[in-house]
């Protein structure tokens, strides 16, 4: 007798794991806060290379490779001397442009070998926060992807970071997902109930725009005025704006560290007459110590249970209640399949012009 099993959702023993999907191109990535770039440069790790931040001598942001062209060392480490980037290992010298000016070792008057130049990356500051377009270099590159349900106040504002050890797709998955409140942040949010009504989900280009009410299950029509209602945009990849009351509202943006880790800056901005400053910092602080880490179990039991992010969702079963996680798959599919050919791991610097001076 045949029996009709269900099909499978765990990978075969010993199966190895999908290979990872290419970062999402052409689009704006928040990479880091404006904050965090002063005086001194800073590396950091997005989209599997090692990066480098620094300000030139009028404080614009440069974004480049952080590997010495000479011989490797972290470019981060380095200082900003006379609005150029000095290597720590020999003190060679390099512009915002990335050509290198000064060589010490062969004296003030060497020219430097046009080669010995390190690729920089097209960017932007806006909203306190540093921007870098990942993807082909072009003419006209559209408006940074910020929404404007987001309060640009910062007196109102507070804001965290945090790096997660699980890939984009997952981490977007879960800041957007509605109905996991009542059970994964079970502890923070006693008692929020359990079923999602209504709910709607649209998009408009690449923005998705969810709204919906988290209630009690009580048998009853929706009466416009109990539960939890919630608003989430997404402008893909990973901008998130959303408000959960009219008071409330929070920015998120995620980027890839590389294929297996994400990092995320959240923001809260309160709409308060007093100590909303105060009261947005609570608000960061709860979510990257109670709320955050919370998802960040369910993502790692996930991968250890299999599950992969597999733009397919291969081995997912979703529901009605996932529409706005279905939608962002779909916007992800179509952009990798547009993509597809491109090699994500060749030097930025074959497709990216010099971003400063454009
Ligand atoms: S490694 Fe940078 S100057 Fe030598
Ligand atoms: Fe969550």
């Amino acid at each position: 007798m045949v029996r009709d099993e269900p099909e499978s959702t765990s990978p075969a023993p010993g199966a190895a794991r999908p290979a990872a999907a290419p970062y999402i191109r052409d689009a704006w990535y928040v990479v880091h806060e404006s904050a965090a770039v002063r005086r001194r440069p800073v590396s950091v790790t997005r989209f599997g290379r090692r990066l480098v931040l620094w300000r030139d001598a009028a404080g614009t942001i440069v974004i480049q490779e952080a590997r010495c062209p000479h011989r490797g060392a972290d470019l981060g480490l380095g200082r900003v001397v006379e609005g150029a980037l000095e290597c720590p290992y020999h003190g060679f010298r390099f512009n915002p442009a990335g050509a290198c000016t000064l060589v010490p070792c062969q004296g003030k008057d060497w020219r430097a070998p046009a080669s010995m130049k390190v690729p920089t990356y097209t960017v932007r500051e806006e909203h306190g926060l540093i921007w870098l377009w990942w993807g082909d270099a072009r003419e006209d590159y559209p408006p940074l992807p910020w929404l404007p349900r987001f309060p640009d106040e910062p007196a109102r504002t507070s804001s965290g970071t945090l790096e997660w050890d699980i890939p984009l797709p997952l981490v977007l998955e879960s800041a957007i997902d509605f109905h996991h409140v009542a059970f994964a942040h079970r502890r923070v949010m006693p008692g929020v109930g359990t079923l999602v009504d209504p709910f709607e989900v649209e998009r408009e280009g690449d923005v998705i725009r969810s709204r919906g009410v988290i209630r009690k299950d009580d048998g009853q029509p929706y009466d416009g005025a109990s539960g939890f209602p919630l608003e989430l945009d997404v402008h893909f990849p990973g901008v998130i704006a959303g408000r959960f009351s009219p008071r409330i509202t929070l920015f998120a943006a995620i980027c890839p560290i590389d294929h297996d880790n994400t990092w995320m800056v959240f923001r809260y901005h309160m709409r308060l007459p007093v100590l909303a400053k105060l009261a947005a910092w609570l608000m960061v602080w709860a979510e990257l110590k109670l709320v955050q880490p919370d998802d960040m179990r369910m993502g790692r039991s996930a991968l250890a249970c299999g599950r992969s992010p597999d733009p397919a969702l291969s081995g997912c079963r979703a529901v009605p209640a996932d529409a706005n996680i279905l939608q962002w798959y779909k916007l992800y599919r179509r952009r990798l399949a547009a993509q597809r050919g491109r090699d994500d791991e060749a030097p930025p610097a074959k497709r990216l012009p010099i971003a400063v001076g454009e």
